[in-house]
């Protein structure tokens, strides 16, 4: 693809300078992207865990393209094709027997939605979330939200929301009030540079929503769709939510989010809606996406113990192919040393480099993005 000759004129001139970047990516496939200038690149971000088959899998890019000429859009006036059965599958790949989805088009929505579930289930107001979390910057989502930074200029926010130190149970304990709907975590913190859950923390938080009727919600949009190297991050612990949230691999880059709520938690007629959400072309997206997963699952944990024995000296955190590591102050030089040298790392926050690649990733992809960043860090 083509881009204009005066590109970045054009988006100074015309796009609101909310993102700094520098490259023009127009093409890719599997872990790889090419620039506009035909360089070549092994892409460890996906778009941000968002590209989980890789760039425009086959099967994936065929799914849209036939549901394309079939049907784009209907509404959800009507039936929507894929909707009930991409509903079943993402149920059943839950684990939350008896429960029901509802699709959004991205992870804040999805948290948005488990909000207002929330409160309408408890007939509460409150939530309460933990120090480092990003859920999303739509002005719930946001409320949720820890960081200052972003969250501070948009205030005073709804829900009123209590942070609580990540990983602390007996500061939970103390932050409920009566008034509390429901607690909203990360099974991994992504954003905040790839911090897992301290162990027992998840259970820990079960425990405390049920002693207070409160709802625990898990918030998978990074984490999900098997990142980790089992559907969710939550299935590796013993602690099963009320709601859970999932957006950025589920559709492989076409957007898309859903909500899955245990047993007996729905919204009913009028409660919710969405004029473009679940509609067939992300439906369709999807249900390619999760089939191209369920073969690549079993592969995950293999490929992120390469990751972690070939980065073993910055003693990276990993969990399936979701990789952190600190490098303090050197992060946004180590990403831009990658990126002259092909490979695509991502500097999160608190000097945190993130690795979220394709979960197609090959082991010479691997050892290649391994091999340059190496580089960078021994510099
Ligand atoms: C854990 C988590 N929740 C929610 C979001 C928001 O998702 P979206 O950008 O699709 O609204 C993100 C995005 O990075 C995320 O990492």
């Amino acid at each position: 693809m083509e881009l204009a000759e005066n590109y970045r004129e054009l988006d100074a001139r015309y796009y609101m300078p909310a993102f700094s970047r520098t490259t023009e990516i127009v093409r890719g496939q599997g872990a790889r992207l090419w620039d506009a200038e035909g360089r070549e690149y092994i892409d460890c971000v996906a778009g941000i865990a968002v590209c989980s088959t890789g760039h425009c899998h086959p099967t994936v890019v065929e799914a849209i393209c036939e549901q394309a000429h079939e049907l784009i859009h209907c509404s959800n006036l009507f039936y929507v094709p894929h909707q009930a059965e991409l509903a079943e599958k993402v149920v059943e790949i839950s684990g939350l027997v008896g429960g029901k989805a509802f699709f959004s088009n991205s992870g804040a929505e999805a948290n948005e939605g488990a909000i207002k579930l929330a409160r309408l289930a408890t007939g509460r107001k409150k939530f309460v979330a933990f120090t480092h979390s990003f859920h999303g910057r739509t002005m719930g989502s946001l409320a949720v939200t820890h960081k200052p930074a972003i969250r501070e200029p948009f205030e005073p926010l709804e829900p009123a929301c209590t942070f609580v130190e990540y990983g602390d149970l007996d500061a939970l304990e103390r932050a409920f009030d009566g008034d509390v709907a429901g607690v909203i975590v990360e099974a991994i913190q992504g954003e905040s540079g790839v911090i897992p859950a301290p162990e027992g923390f998840l259970e820990g938080i079960r425990a405390c929503c049920d002693r207070h009727g409160a709802l625990m919600i898990v918030d998978e949009v990074q984490t999900g769709m098997g990142r980790t190297g089992k559907w969710f991050a939550f299935q590796h612990t013993q602690a099963q939510p009320d709601i859970l949230t999932l957006a950025k691999g589920i559709a492989s880059g076409f957007p898309m989010g859903a909500l899955v709520a245990r047993k007996g938690l729905e919204f009913k007629g009028g409660e919710h809606g969405s004029t473009f959400a679940g509609g067939p072309l992300a439906c369709a997206a999807a249900r390619a996406t999760i089939s191209v997963i369920e073969e690549l699952l079993p592969s995950i944990p293999a490929k992120g113990a390469r990751f972690a024995d070939g980065l073993a000296a910055w003693n990276p955190r990993q969990v399936g192919l979701m990789i952190g590591f600190t490098v303090g102050e050197r992060c946004a030089e180590v990403q831009q040393y990658c990126a002259e040298h092909g490979v695509i790392v991502n500097c999160a926050a608190d000097g945190n480099i993130r690795l979220v690649p394709p979960l197609v990733i090959t082991d010479e992809e691997i050892d290649a993005a391994v091999g340059v960043i190496n580089e960078a860090l021994g510099r």
